[in-house]
Parts: structure tokens; C-alpha cells; sequence
């Protein structure tokens, strides 16, 4: 592809990504698809020749658009929101064609300066302590952006456990840094994100994850407690990582608590706030920090909530001395004549190698402005509230997390399996997308507003699928109690059923209800419109009808019609023989 050409598929480029954008909403937010489908689609070798462009662009929308999960989607509300904006889209576009790597400050002078500055921005909109910024006079502090979270953790574990075998060394010289590293010990809440764990794993050092509060919520006695535990077992406490925003329900754990113990411990305080960070950029919510002053690393996710797009994890620390102490390497080739007067940001995290992240985040903070974020924050903050009082307003359901941000998570009063179910027939649908959760041992779903642009529309389109689906679950429920079928028999006719996949589309439910509990008088006819349909699956025979029976018909058909038979949801229905009445 040349110049010429370029500027045309560029255009054209970008008028299909401006396409999509406005016309997400009417695909389905999940694919359709099954593992292994792109296999077949594909040829199983590389093109030999170069292939014309239009034959590429077809086949983006034949075959690889089916099996994206469109987190753009206004009924994307699954996990948290994947960064996204025209701003960030063009300032990454600009960062490919620039195609730099900026892994010393020689390597590309504007990387590390205008990741440096736009850092200093962030970290002084969230309200970080001035210890934790570069330009900070006399300070060691400063800001750097790692690829996710998770490296951001596994870096902070990385610097606590340099520090402390420094520490150790120095008072045991004649001890080998393997027994020193076979002391240490970490602690995190059940409620931190799984990246602790791993980092834990990879450090090769011991972590203890700790019980939360009622509100999961870590506290500072329980940490102290656990403490003089394990010093008294000799271990030698060196990191905490707290969680401002857990991913399961957004609960926040007690820093201000927690703060004082890991720095009177002499433990290296990380505060990982990937998703609710961001929301500190709103001076209402920056009490949530309360404890930062202990803190010596602290990071958030734009590529979640500040409409930036993947990757882009920011992190501060208040010594950067002590963050690179642990990572330097400095081979005579990376080296350059101004390594003592500038930042060389190949020594604040692992990879080498770095693009050049910082434009897309200034592109954003500078076309949205401070305020223009905050209203962003704020409107999804809103629009959860604006669903937790729907849900709350259903004495079906229950709200399962205290709602700050973005993230409701609720369920259906009733079994882990009776939600389990709910979720997996809304999901199957197409119509919403979410992902479940664990709060107390209860199975709950979470709903994120997750789209840039979310609208109440979207929420309340999102309720009434939601209690759609509920009412056809109790219903059928309902009608599963009332057919007076013991339960031990339905559990076993259901793994029955299971195996030999017995499932009915939505809209043959009534032909369904009709043959179980009504008595139709051309039931041969209708035997035989099973077996066409089901070829070799059970028919279900017609049972006496109650009129509690032919209520639950009535109201199940109400909600049908409501529905329009446009789907492809299905319904598993429990035939059993003992209980048919020939
Ligand atoms: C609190 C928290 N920490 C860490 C992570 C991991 O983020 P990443 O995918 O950027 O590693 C997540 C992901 O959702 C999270 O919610």
C-alpha cells in the first residue's frame, strides 16, 4: 500500500469505525457463535501474495465481525467499561503512524516528557498527594503508564521485595537472599483482584489474602491482627495491596485504617483502584482515598473508565528510586549521555520496549477537559442509581452491594441456581450482556453501565429485559411446583432431560403448556406434530387441569406476547412419565 492509497482506505477506515460506532446497537451484543468457528473460515495457510484490500474488508465484516462481543454496545453492561472515545482513537492513530519506542528518553525525547506532564495531570485531577508526582520540587515522586493493572501490581510487589531484602541484607549480611525471600509475606483482601495472587506467584513470596468486613471492606484490626501473626511465626511482613473499587462488587477496602498499620509495619502500601480510581477525578468521591498518604504506589485504569482506550494503566509512586532499584538494567547499548538529568521509563517496569501510550490520554484529557470527565463519571454514577431504584423498587429482587460508581450488582430473592439460570437465559438471548459475581457465598449479577454515551433508555430497556426473563423463570417455575411433581423426581427427569438436550423454542411454550395441562382432544394429531418437530425426543402427554394451572397459562402467555417471539431463547421442560395421565 502506498501514500495514495492510504489516504483513501484511511478515510474509508475511518468512516467504518465512525459506522460502527453509530450502528452497534443494532447487532447483538454477544456472538453466536461456537468455539472454533473462525477455523473453517479462514485458510489454514498465510496468503503467499498480497490480496486486494476489498477482499480484506469483506471478510472483517463476514467473518470477524460475527464473533466480536461488541463492549461498545448500549447493552453491553457485562464486567467494566473498555475505554473508548474518537479523541483516544485518533491519538492512537497518530501514536502507529509516529511508530516509535520510547523505552529511554534519548529513544524518543516526547514519550517519556509527555507521559511524564500528562501523568502529573492525572495524578493532580485524581487529587494523589504531590509526593507521587514528578514535578513535585524536591519530591521522588512520578508517574509512569504500564500496559494493565496487573503488571502495576506485579511491579509495586516487585520494588517492595527489592526494598525489603535490602532492609534484611543489611541487618543479616551473612544470609543468603533466598532465606530472606522465604520470610516474606504479603497481604491482600479475598476481595482483591486475582492479580495479586499471581503476582504473589511469580514474586515467589508468601501472601496472605485476608477475610473482608460485612461490606468487604478490608480493615485495618484484621490486618494488624494477622500481622503479629505471622511476625511471631517469623515472617517479616514487606507489602500490602488495598483495593479502592474491588472487581466483584466495587466495595472499598478501609485505607485509611489499613494505611497507618502497613506503613508502621514497614510494608510497601500498594492501592490498586483500576476501575473506581478514575472517579476520583470528582472531588466527591475522593474521600474514598482517605489513607493515600501511606500509600507508596497507586494506580488506575484509563483504558476503563476515562474513555481512553486499551492500554493504558497509569501508576504512581512516591519514590521512584525505590520502584527502579528493583528493575535497572543498564547495558552499554541503552545507555545515553543524558541518563542522569532524564527519566528512562525502561527501568520502571519490564518490557523494554514501550509505545507511545501518553498522546491518546492527552488527546483525551485535553478534548473532554477535567469537567467534561467528570461529567462522564458522574452520568454513569447516576445512571446506577438510577437501576439500583428499580431494582429496589421490585420486592422480587435484592441489591447485593453498596452503589457508588457505575456497578450494580443484584439478584432474584430466591437460589444461586434460580439466578445462575436467569443470567445464562438473559445472556443466551443476545439482548443484554452481563457477568456474574460471588458476594457472601450468593450468586449475583452484575450490571455495569458500561456504554460512553449511556442513557436512561438504555437502563430501563435493560430492566424490562431483566424482569422478562424473571417472570418467565418464576413462572415456569411455578409451574414445575404446581404440576405437584416431587421434587426429587424433576432433579433427576432435568439431568435427564439434560443429557438428551430436550429443548423447546420459546414460542412452542404454549403448544407446550397446552399438552401438559390441558387435555386436547386431538392428542394423536399432536403427538405427531412433536415428533416431526423432535425427532426422537419425548412427547409430552396431557395432564388434568387446575385452575390455578390455567391462571399461570394466562399470565405466561401475557408475557409472551409481550415479548414477540423474536428469539432464540429456550426452555427445558421435564416430561415424566408417572406423572402423565394417559
Ligand atoms: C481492581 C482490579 N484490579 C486489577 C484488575 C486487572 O486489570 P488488568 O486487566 O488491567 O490487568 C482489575 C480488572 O478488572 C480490577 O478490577
Amino acid at each position: 500500500m502506498d501514500c495514495k492509497e492510504f489516504r483513501q482506505r484511511g478515510k474509508e477506515m475511518v468512516d467504518y469505525i465512525a459506522e460502527y460506532m453509530e450502528t452497534v446497537g443494532e447487532r447483538r451484543v454477544t456472538p453466536g457463535v461456537e468455539p472454533g468457528y473462525l477455523r473453517d473460515m479462514i485458510p489454514k495457510e498465510a496468503p503467499a501474495q498480497g490480496e486486494k484490500w476489498e477482499e480484506i474488508m469483506q471478510d472483517v465484516e463476514g467473518k470477524i465481525m460475527p464473533g466480536v462481543t461488541h463492549w461498545q454496545h448500549p447493552r453491553f453492561h457485562a464486567y467494566f467499561p473498555s475505554g473508548n472515545s474518537f479523541p483516544s482513537i485518533l491519538g492512537d492513530m497518530l501514536s502507529d503512524g509516529i511508530g516509535c519506542i520510547g523505552f529511554s528518553w534519548a529513544a524518543s525525547p516526547v514519550c517519556t516528557e509527555l507521559e511524564t506532564i500528562v501523568l502529573d495531570w492525572l495524578g493532580k485531577m485524581i487529587g494523589l498527594p504531590a509526593d507521587f508526582l514528578s514535578f513535585t520540587e524536591g519530591g521522588k515522586g512520578g508517574g509512569v503508564m504500564q500496559s494493565s493493572a496487573s503488571e502495576c501490581v506485579l511491579v509495586s510487589l516487585l520494588a517492595a521485595r527489592a526494598q525489603k531484602v535490602k532492609e534484611l541484607k543489611a541487618i543479616h549480611p551473612f544470609v543468603d537472599e533466598g532465606v530472606l525471600l522465604s520470610k516474606l509475606i504479603g497481604y491482600c483482601s479475598k476481595e482483591a483482584h486475582s492479580c495479586v495472587e499471581k503476582a504473589a506467584m511469580i514474586a515467589f513470596v508468601k501472601l496472605r489474602i485476608l477475610d473482608p468486613d460485612e461490606n468487604l471492606s478490608l480493615r485495618g484490626a484484621t490486618l494488624a491482627q494477622a500481622m503479629e501473626e505471622d511476625r511471631a511465626m517469623g515472617l517479616v511482613p514487606f507489602f500490602v495491596s488495598a483495593t479502592l473499587g474491588t472487581t466483584s462488587c466495587v466495595s472499598f477496602d478501609n485505607l485509611a485504617e489499613i494505611g497507618p498499620i502497613a506503613s508502621e509495619a514497614g510494608c510497601w502500601l500498594h492501592v490498586d483502584a483500576a476501575y473506581a480510581g478514575n472517579s476520583f477525578i470528582c472531588p466527591e468521591f475522593q474521600y474514598l482515598m482517605k489513607g493515600i498518604d501511606h500509600a507508596m504506589s497507586f494506580n488506575c485504569n484509563p483504558n476503563k473508565w476515562l474513555l481512553t482506550n486499551f492500554d493504558c494503566s497509569t501508576m504512581w509512586v512516591r519514590d521512584r528510586f525505590k520502584l527502579t532499584q528493583a528493575m535497572v538494567v543498564d547495558p552499554l547499548y541503552l545507555q545515553h549521555s543524558y541518563s542522569d538529568k532524564a527519566i528512562d521509563y525502561r527501568h520502571w517496569g519490564i518490557p523494554l520496549s514501550r509505545r507511545f501510550r501518553a498522546l491518546k490520554l492527552w488527546f483525551v484529557i485535553r478534548n473532554y477537559g477535567v469537567e467534561g470527565l467528570q461529567r462522564y463519571i458522574r452520568e454513569h454514577c447516576r445512571l446506577a442509581k438510577r437501576f439500583e431504584a428499580l431494582v429496589l423498587g421490585d420486592e422480587r429482587f435484592e441489591v447485593s452491594n453498596i452503589v457508588r460508581m457505575g456497578l450494580v450488582c443484584f439478584r432474584l430473592k430466591g437460589t444461586n441456581d434460580l439466578n445462575r439460570t436467569l443470567l445464562s437465559n438473559i445472556n443466551a438471548s443476545g439482548k443484554l450482556h452481563m457477568v456474574p459475581s460471588a458476594i457472601h457465598g450468593k450468586y449475583v449479577i452484575r450490571f455495569c453501565v458500561c456504554a460512553q454515551d449511556a442513557q436512561d433508555s438504555d437502563i430501563d430497556y435493560a430492566w424490562d429485559v431483566i424482569t422478562d426473563y424473571a417472570a418467565e423463570l418464576l413462572e415456569a417455575e411455578m409451574v414445575k411446583e404446581k404440576s405437584g411433581i416431587p421434587e426429587s423426581v424433576l432433579e433427576s427427569s432435568n439431568q435427564e432431560v439434560g443429557q438428551i438436550q430436550h429443548k423447546l423454542e420459546m414460542s412452542e411454550l404454549l403448544e407446550l403448556m397446552e399438552r401438559v395441562i390441558i387435555p386436547i382432544p386431538k392428542h394423536a394429531e399432536a403427538e405427531e406434530r412433536h415428533e416431526e418437530k423432535h425427532p426422537g425426543q419425548l412427547a409430552i402427554q396431557p395432564a388434568t387441569p387446575t385452575p390455578v394451572v390455567h391462571k399461570i397459562k394466562q399470565k405466561v402467555s401475557k408475557q409472551l406476547s409481550k415479548r414477540q417471539f423474536s428469539f432464540t431463547d429456550t426452555i427445558e421442560f421435564v416430561p415424566k412419565e408417572e406423572t402423565t395421565n394417559p
